[in-house]
């Protein structure tokens, strides 16, 4: 697999290509029962003195009772080959499909949470902080109505970033 553990100012590129054009896989759970979404959402930046990472997830996902249910989670972000897969698992629901064996993603265990063996690179975090969003709180009626007055709404979590690996 030969992932390299990198210190936080290691890391290069840009984190609105790496989150918003690239995506990554939100994955939370244990050896035995785990699951995984597409995210293209998210923070990276410093909070309460800590590298931390702020990722969204509605709440109607199967990944949000996994969220939840564990405090650490794994980013992981991908070379453009793998573009279909993150298709497949920004669409289709760990509900009614094993993710892993429909797109051949091979997952395994890195401090105590679970990643892919395909990615480029992987974040640990450990939740510090989850809040849901409110109506009451946006400032923006457009925006609430533009992306809530369907779907539900997200729950975002705070999560300190323990642990970064890029391939070698
Ligand atoms: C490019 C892309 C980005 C997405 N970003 C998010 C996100 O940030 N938060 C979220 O809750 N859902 C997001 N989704 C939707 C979930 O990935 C999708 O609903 C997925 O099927 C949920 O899977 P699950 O039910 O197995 O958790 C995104 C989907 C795509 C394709």
């Amino acid at each position: 697999m030969n992932f390299v553990k990198k210190e936080i100012g290691e890391l290069s590129g840009n984190p609105f290509n790496q989150i918003g054009k690239d995506w990554f896989l939100i994955t939370a759970g244990t050896e035995e029962s785990y699951n995984t979404m597409t995210a293209s959402w998210g923070f990276m930046g410093v909070m309460w003195g800590a590298p931390s990472f702020i990722c969204a997830v509605r709440t109607n996902r199967h990944t949000f009772s996994f969220m939840e249910e564990n405090d650490v989670y794994t980013l992981c972000f991908f070379d453009e080959k793998y573009r279909p897969a993150l298709q497949f698992c920004g669409t289709k629901s760990g509900r009614d499909f094993d993710k892993a064996k429909e797109t051949g993603l091979t997952p395994f265990v890195i401090d105590g949470a679970i990643a892919f063996e395909e990615a480029s690179r992987i974040i640990v975090c450990r939740k510090r902080y989850a809040e849901m969003m409110k109506q009451e709180a946006f400032t923006s009626a457009e925006t609430y109505d533009k992306w809530y007055s369907s779907d539900p709404l997200h729950k975002q979590y705070i999560g300190e970033i323990i642990s970064v690996y890029e391939k070698e």
